[in-house]
């Protein structure tokens, strides 16, 4: 018998994590590899601005592009486990750099589109950026990474699931209208362009100085040959985050706003065509009776008062938050849930991921 979220850990490949702000999906995410590495596979997990000292514990001093092994000394004392566990903490601009480096005919190529004051400006900045690269970086460890499984947190965006579609957008810039122009030689780019651009272009010139229409110019310009490339790869990242082999664990809280929140994933994903194949509730108040309320408050009386007013204020939260989990199940009947305490402390080291997954994987049973 195993729960119903050890079966993720034990046969998928990709796990992504996603949910609101703030609702534990670094957490979780570290928490879910650590566990996979546990059961002997070789696990990775991909963090997204991790609290310092969560970071730390996994031996990540700063953004990288390239995974680092956790010491098993560290999460296998005793030896149990044949797997291995390896952590990086996601830097969108170096992955993005390596893309357009994979992509470019050559170095000089290369070279021309990262030198570009433009691209520099915008590689970190762009929209969805992050997500995408997130997924492309979760695409090459897949498929070059020698990892049995990849666990993703995402970003805390308030359009969480962008990453999804973001492969999507990429494949739009290259098919928008201005784009296209851009890229064209000068002389043909300003007959095509007509009159429209050829005065936005001179008014962003003024705006903007010169120089950086240049840029903006010239960096389209130096995308030149490599548009197949990026296009083919976004297909495959795609069709990654919707193979069979990859799960989405949406990750939430019991309050009101992260419900809603965790509502409006899972309807999202849902239309997406992909499916909730978990749901992690965390940092749950823990109810402490069965006595139901009106009971408790007629014992409520004498020197136990206190302690029974107490008992109602924590019943009533609890009761509260299975109200609020009742709701986003609804949305997505029939998956696995898992629920997570409210731990007395932030969770910043392995032994605390380690007591969050027993509260993972002592979930509920399936054959
Ligand atoms: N069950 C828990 N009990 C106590 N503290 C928790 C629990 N789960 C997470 N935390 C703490 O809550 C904070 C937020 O968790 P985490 O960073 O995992 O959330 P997140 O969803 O990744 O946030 P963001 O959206 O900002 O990236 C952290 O300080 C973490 O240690
Ligand atoms: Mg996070």
């Amino acid at each position: 018998m195993v729960s119903a979220i050890e079966g993720l850990v034990d046969d998928r490949a990709v796990v992504i994590c996603c949910g609101t702000g703030g609702v534990g999906k670094t957490t979780t995410a570290a928490a879910i590899a650590l566990e996979a590495a546990r059961r002997g596979r070789r696990a990775c997990v991909v963090t997204i601005d991790p609290a310092r000292r969560l970071a730390n514990a996994l031996g990540l001093d700063a953004l990288s592009d390239t995974p680092s092994e956790i010491s098993a000394a560290l999460w296998d004392p005793h030896h149990r486990s044949t797997g291995s566990l390896a952590a990086l903490m996601l830097d969108p601009k170096r992955t993005f750099d390596g893309l357009v480096t994979r992509y470019a005919a050559d170095d000089e190529q290369a070279n021309r589109i990262l030198q570009n004051r433009f691209y520099r400006n915008i590689s970190g900045a762009l929209g969805g950026t992050q997500e995408y690269m997130a997924m492309e970086k979760l695409h090459e460890l897949h498929t070059e990474g020698g990892f049995d499984i990849v666990v993703v947190d995402t970003p805390p965006t308030r359009h969480a699931l962008d990453f999804v579609d973001a492969p999507q957008r990429l494949l739009r810039l290259f098919d928008n209208r201005l784009f296209r122009i851009m890229m064209m030689p000068t002389r043909a780019s300003m007959r095509v362009a007509g009159v429209a651009l050829q005065t936005l272009l001179r008014t962003m010139s003024r705006v903007v100085g010169r120089e950086v229409v240049d840029d903006v110019i010239a960096f389209f310009r130096a995308f030149e040959g490599m548009e197949a490339g990026f296009r083919e790869r976004a297909a495959h990242v795609q069709a990654l985050i919707a193979d069979p082999e990859t799960a989405f664990v949406l990750v939430t809280t019991p309050r009101r706003d992260a419900v809603d929140e965790a509502d409006y994933f899972a309807r999202r994903l849902v239309e997406l065509s992909l499916d909730v194949d978990a749901l992690i509730v965390n940092r749950v108040h823990p109810s402490f009776t069965d006595v139901a309320p009106a009971e408790l408050t007629a014992r409520a009386i004498g020197p136990a008062e206190p302690a029974y007013r107490l008992l109602i204020d924590l019943e009533s939260v609890a009761t509260r938050e299975q109200a609020e989990v009742a709701r986003v199940l609804e949305r997505v009947p029939g998956t696995p849930m898992a629920t997570v305490p409210l731990l007395a402390s932030d969770v910043h080291d392995l032994a605390s991921l380690g007591h969050i997954g027993e509260h993972l994987f002592a979930g509920p049973s399936v054959d």
